[in-house]
């Protein structure tokens, strides 16, 4: 054991300001705060089980295996250490006047203060119990003037039953989700056709992608230069995914963005591999799915996001250049559904046209799969936990004259397909 004992003012509560209360305060997403010795001593043995299993901070790329990530929240070891120890020692309290000033959080945003909110205009209740299907709620003409956004970020607001909510622009002409009013919950009957865009909407024109919330989920980092364009008269459409979580709950989330202060240099967009033709057989333990995009035009890519269900084991990225070079681009060896991560490079990538990107996801549906809602049955594409999904998300950024829908090369055949905006 170290000579001058490892204490929790001096060397235990710099670690966790550093590492953890991001998450581990009151609000945010974690269930118990570690500010204090009197809320983190009680959790001292659980600390260090979930740091040595690697569960916590939670952060699942292979560190190596890809490109570095200005987010990555892997600890170093001495922080580990420090943690370690600290158990080991009996997690002594130490002098309180060695604790290093409270860390000063921005209340409420995580982003910053928002220049426009909205907020559900009443509230939903969620059940004491059952499955709530995907409700959506639409604001309309939300944006009666071309927009350009700098951030933007979800807040829930009944955190223990919001299990996600996306924020979506719809773009006027857009057919998505029509014949539902606005300025009411809904549950669409289209929901269980999946993916379904119609032909002569291009993606951009259908739907676009502005912010997403699941626990633990961080705003994208703005660029410099860089905001996501709304088109005037487009609508804000709220996705809510609730969980029942044994008493009703009500619920009133808001979307806040933050307007780019100047005439942006570049056009941020989220794009998807997707393979909605997904199959994954019955008790298969290590089913492998591919899917991939051929760049028509050199674009700047800024993060990437996988997203499975719970049945998600693997997911990779690769790039594979025209020159016939190729790297990874982010491997995750061990996916977890709970923490929808993204993953932002520490440099954006600029790929060249020709570039593929190639995503390779694999399935556990076996009864080994803890989380396997019934390993019995075979599963295809579909929105809610129990159904499986296969989305390689990419965070884009264009140049002020590019086309965001025409970006990848068509593919070539079916089940894969491509969308320049999800
Ligand atoms: C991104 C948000 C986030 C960060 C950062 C984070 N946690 Fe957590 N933590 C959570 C959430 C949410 C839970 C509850 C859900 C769960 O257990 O998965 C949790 C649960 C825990 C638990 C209970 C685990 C169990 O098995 O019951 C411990 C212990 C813990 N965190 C320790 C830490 C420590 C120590 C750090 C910093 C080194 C940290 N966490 C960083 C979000 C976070």
């Amino acid at each position: 054991m170290a000579a001058t004992p490892v204490t929790f003012h001096k060397d235990v509560l710099p670690v966790l300001q550093k590492n953890c209360q991001t998450c581990h305060r009151p609000g945010e997403a974690a269930p118990m705060a570690f500010l204090t010795y009197k809320e983190t001593r009680p959790w001292a043995k659980a600390i260090r089980e979930a740091v040595a299993s690697g569960k916590m901070p939670p952060w699942t790329a292979e560190s190596g295996a890809g490109k570095k990530f200005h987010n990555d929240r892997t600890m170093s070891a001495r922080d580990k250490q420090v943690l370690s120890d600290w158990v080991e020692s009996g997690a002594p309290e130490g002098n309180a006047a060695d604790a290093p000033p409270a860390v000063r959080f921005v209340e409420g945003w995580i982003m910053g203060k928002p220049d426009k909110v909205w907020q559900l205009p009443e509230a939903y209740t969620v059940p004491a119990s059952g499955t709530v299907e995907y409700t959506y709620y639409i604001i309309p003409n939300a944006f009666p003037e071309d927009t350009w956004i700098e951030s933007a970020e979800i807040r829930p607001d009944a955190r223990p039953v919001v299990h996600h909510v996306i924020a979506y622009v719809r773009p006027p002409g857009s057919t998505w989700l029509n014949g539902h009013d606005s300025g009411q919950f809904f549950v669409p009957a289209e929901r269980k056709a999946g993916v379904q865009q119609p032909p002569n909407l291009k993606p951009s024109q259908w739907r676009q992608w502005i912010a997403g919330y699941a626990p633990g989920v961080r705003p994208h980092t703005p660029v410099k230069g860089g905001a996501r364009l709304v088109p005037a008269g487009s609508d804000l459409v709220f996705e809510l995914h609730y969980t029942a979580a044994g008493k009703p709950m009500p619920d009133r989330s808001s979307v806040g963005i933050i307007l780019a202060k100047e005439k942006p240099e570049h056009r941020v967009v989220t794009s998807v591999v997707l393979n909605t033709g997904l199959k994954i057989p019955a008790g298969a333990d290590n089913h492998r799915v591919d899917a991939s995009v051929t760049l028509a035009e050199p674009v700047t890519m800024l993060s990437v996001t996988p997203h499975m269900h719970l049945r998600g084991k693997a997911f990779e990225y690769r790039a594979i250049y025209p020159t016939g070079e190729s790297e990874v681009l982010l491997r995750v060896p061990k996916y977890d559904f709970n923490w929808q991560i993204s993953y932002e490079f520490e440099k954006p990538l600029n790929l060249p046209k020709g570039t593929r990107i190639e995503c390779t996801a694999h399935y556990d549906n076996s009864a080994n799969n803890r989380f396997n809602p019934d390993p019995s049955k075979e599963v295809k594409w579909g929105d809610q936990s129990w159904e499986e999904m296969f989305a390689g998300f990419m965070e884009l950024s264009l140049n002020l004259n590019q086309d965001p829908d025409t970006l990848f090369e068509k593919a070539k055949k079916p089940p894969v397909q491509t969308a320049a905006n999800r």
